[in-house]
């Protein structure tokens, strides 16, 4: 594979604790001097806004599956693939997909994630936060276990009719399967994902055959109902959207309410134009907390075709990690972009992606954190920093382990 990279310019290995804790600094020298990036052994790493913009609608490329395409590019690298990663004779679920299967499974999908729906649940958010924050008390706590993780997730259990007392397996089997999705594996970390990934499908099994047995108001009866005679999710298709559904909209949520929060105490002027402003400037503040530090770092996809990219021939197969967070920081996008603005204009950052797979919950997830800042921020006006944060091992989901805060 030809490198385009000079030996001054770093590899980047998103396992480095360094790079866990900060990795912006590296996605600038990447972004100025090798704006395509050969990560040896296995994918190339695009770093600018306009490139990850444009490649997210390039039919050229599809979903990071390991289908076998015909790729000139005979290895996958790190020698493991999703197909592999998915093994088992489970169906991938759609974010794994290409078109057509991609369109039709997103489409009955989005029969049951329709605004109305989600607009439905603004009180039952409403209620989680205000029992969690009682629950917080005052005094110092841990933010992410304590607030951050069990907001998106009852949540997510609630709208998929998982029953309270199975919900804290449902989160441990979460956390263990959203290793799935990091760009870069070792056995250990794929081992621990697809444990995770057969717990959570075996659980939805049965959950599901309750369902049809007796349907519910959940989504879960809802995906079940979705569609027409001859066209409906097939058992395999149901049970992996409910596996996808719980990782995707509870780690991510998670992640982006305990960033938003580090981002806000380590900004202190910031903290009080939200504070004095109210709840009007809360959702311009998730948006660039969605931008400034978003729990989806990157991307991946294998090129369909061969295409040229920088001068330099991407093979056909190949894989393309597109840095969500790199390009969000992009200065020629966004003006100032170190800078943590909650009041920043025409910040179309691309934290939720673009294009084909661009993020079924969004509005979900812009909705819980807007419900969650608003009540913090109005029981806890003066939230305080309690010690440095720590970050978690892992190389695609950017997320804290432990968050102290002093109310
Ligand atoms: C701040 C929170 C969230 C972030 C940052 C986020 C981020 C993303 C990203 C980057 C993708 C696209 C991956 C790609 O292009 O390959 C995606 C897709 C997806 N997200 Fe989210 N997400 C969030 C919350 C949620 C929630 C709450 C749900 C649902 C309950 C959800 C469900 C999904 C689904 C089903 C897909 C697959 C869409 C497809 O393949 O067409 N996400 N999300």
């Amino acid at each position: 594979m030809t490198g385009t990279q000079s030996p001054t310019v770093p590899h980047y290995d998103p396992t480095d604790p360094a790079v866990q804790a900060d990795p912006y600094p590296l996605y600038r020298t990447l972004r100025e001097t090798d704006p395509l990036h050969w990560n040896p052994p296995g994918f190339f790493l695009l770093t600018r806004y306009a490139d990850v913009h444009a490649l997210l609608r390039d039919p050229r490329l599809g979903a990071d599956n390991g289908a076998d395409n015909g790729g000139d590019t005979a290895s996958d690298g790190d020698g493991e693939t999703h197909t592999e990663r998915m093994a088992g004779g489970d169906t991938p679920s759609m974010i794994l997909m290409d078109p057509p299967g991609h369109t039709r499974l997103r489409a009955l999908v989005n029969k049951v994630f329709t605004p109305r729906s989600i607009a439905y649940l603004h009180e039952r958010i409403e209620r989680i936060v205000d029992r969690l924050l009682d629950n917080w008390g005052t005094g110092e706590g841990d933010f992410v276990e304590d607030f951050a993780y069990p907001l998106p997730l009852e949540v997510i259990c609630e709208m998929l009719g998982v029953p309270e007392a199975d919900r804290a397996d449902v989160r441990d089997w979460s956390e263990d399967m959203a290793h799935l999705v990091d760009p870069v594996v070792t056995p250990e970390t794929v081992a621990r994902g697809l444990r995770g990934r057969r717990r959570i499908v075996a659980y939805f099994r049965d959950l599901v055959a309750e369902r049809r047995r007796l349907p519910g108001e959940d989504i879960l009866s809802g995906l079940i109902r979705a569609g027409t005679e001859g066209d409906r999710l097939t058992s395999d298709e149901l049970l992996s959207t409910a596996a996808l559904l719980v990782v995707a909209g509870h780690e991510t949520t998670a992640n982006m309410i305990a960033n938003g929060m580090l981002a806000l105490l380590r900004h202190p002027d910031q903290l009080a134009l939200l504070r004095s402003s109210g709840p009007s400037l809360v959702p311009s503040a998730v948006e660039e907390m969605l931008r400034y530090d978003g729990p989806a770092q990157a991307v991946g996809r294998r090129a369909l075709t061969g295409l040229d990219l920088h001068g330099v021939r991407v093979p056909r197969g190949a894989r393309l990690v597109l840095s969500l967070g790199a390009a969000n920081r992009d200065p020629e996008r966004f003006p100032d972009p170190d800078r943590f603005d909650i009041a920043r204009r025409d910040n179309r950052h691309l934290a939720l992606s673009g294009g084909a797979h661009f993020c079924v919950g969004a509005p979900l997830a812009r909705m819980e954190a807007a419900v969650a800042f608003t009540a913090l921020l109005r029981r806890h006006p003066h939230p305080e920093l309690a010690a440095e944060p720590r970050w978690r091992e892992r190389t695609g989901l950017r997320g804290l382990r432990e968050l102290r805060v002093r109310v």
